[in-house]
């Protein structure tokens, strides 16, 4: 296995709080890896502490270069994409203004047409709304929206921060479908916060379940379908 990014004894911090707890892991290049857990596990500060948006210490490598200490921009500049709990859409601005957005680091500008045409491809009811403001989008749309504008930064990797939350169940198969095909298509490795195990688990190639800043199980994501405490906490069976 190649590790695009990894962690060794990453620990974060609010103020003087410690959230987790010099976590080891990796993310394989090429693959999807989730992180489940409860909330308050630390899922979101894992993300925030990939991105330079946390303190923190230990150290984490993407492409074999350390990036701890890093401002945000650097990192997203060095492709890294987080798309945040949330969505952090900007509701007052269009859905063609926002991914414009997602593109501010770049500096290959001519190069940002063609992408737009193909996060439009990949998600057409965004292009049917390019004129509309993100803020009139349903709950679905809008998470798409933030996904699409995650891709234009044109990442080697994808963060995404609980993707799933709020939509309906047939949202979520589709968007997950999606970023299978971001994934296998165009080789976008990610890097997946989940608390919808089931759904997540059937998407994953490898998986991290958190607790209370730790973590206690990993593995294959099969494996993990498997694995009874997780059954008993996570999946319901
Ligand atoms: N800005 C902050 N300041 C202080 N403490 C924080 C802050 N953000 C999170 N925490 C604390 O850090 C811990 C981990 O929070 P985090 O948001 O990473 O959890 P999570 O796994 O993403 O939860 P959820 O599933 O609810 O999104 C929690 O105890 C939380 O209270
Ligand atoms: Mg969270």
């Amino acid at each position: 296995m190649e590790a695009l990014l990894e962690a060794s004894g990453l620990e974060a911090f609010y103020g003087w709080s410690k959230v987790l707890h010099g976590l080891d892991f990796a993310v394989e290049k090429g693959k999807i890896t989730v992180i489940l857990g409860a909330n308050g596990a630390g899922k979101t500060t894992l993300l925030r502490a990939i991105s330079g948006m946390v303190k923190i210490s230990g150290t984490v490598r993407f492409a074999g270069e350390r990036i701890e200490g890093f401002a945000p921009e650097d990192i997203v500049r060095r492709g890294i994409a987080h798309v945040p709990e949330g969505r952090g859409t900007f509701v007052n601005l269009t859905v063609e203004e926002n991914l414009r957005l997602g593109a501010y680091a770049r500096r290959d500008k001519a190069a940002i047409h063609e992408d737009m045409e193909r996060v439009f491809r990949l998600f057409p009811v965004l292009k049917e709304k390019s004129r509309n403001q993100a803020g009139v989008l349903s709950g679905g749309e809008q998470q798409m929206l933030a996904v699409a504008r995650g891709l234009m930064s044109r990442p080697r990797l994808l963060l995404l921060d609980e993707p799933s939350l709020g939509l309906a169940p047939v949202v979520v198969t589709e968007l997950f479908r999606i970023v299978r095909q971001i994934n296998q298509s165009d080789g976008v490795t990610i890097l997946l916060v989940e608390q919808d195990a089931v759904a997540a688990l059937e998407l994953a190639h490898q998986a991290y379940l958190l607790e209370t800043g730790s973590i206690v199980t990993s593995g294959p994501a099969e494996e993990l379908r498997e694995n009874d405490s997780i059954r008993r906490s996570y999946l319901g069976y």
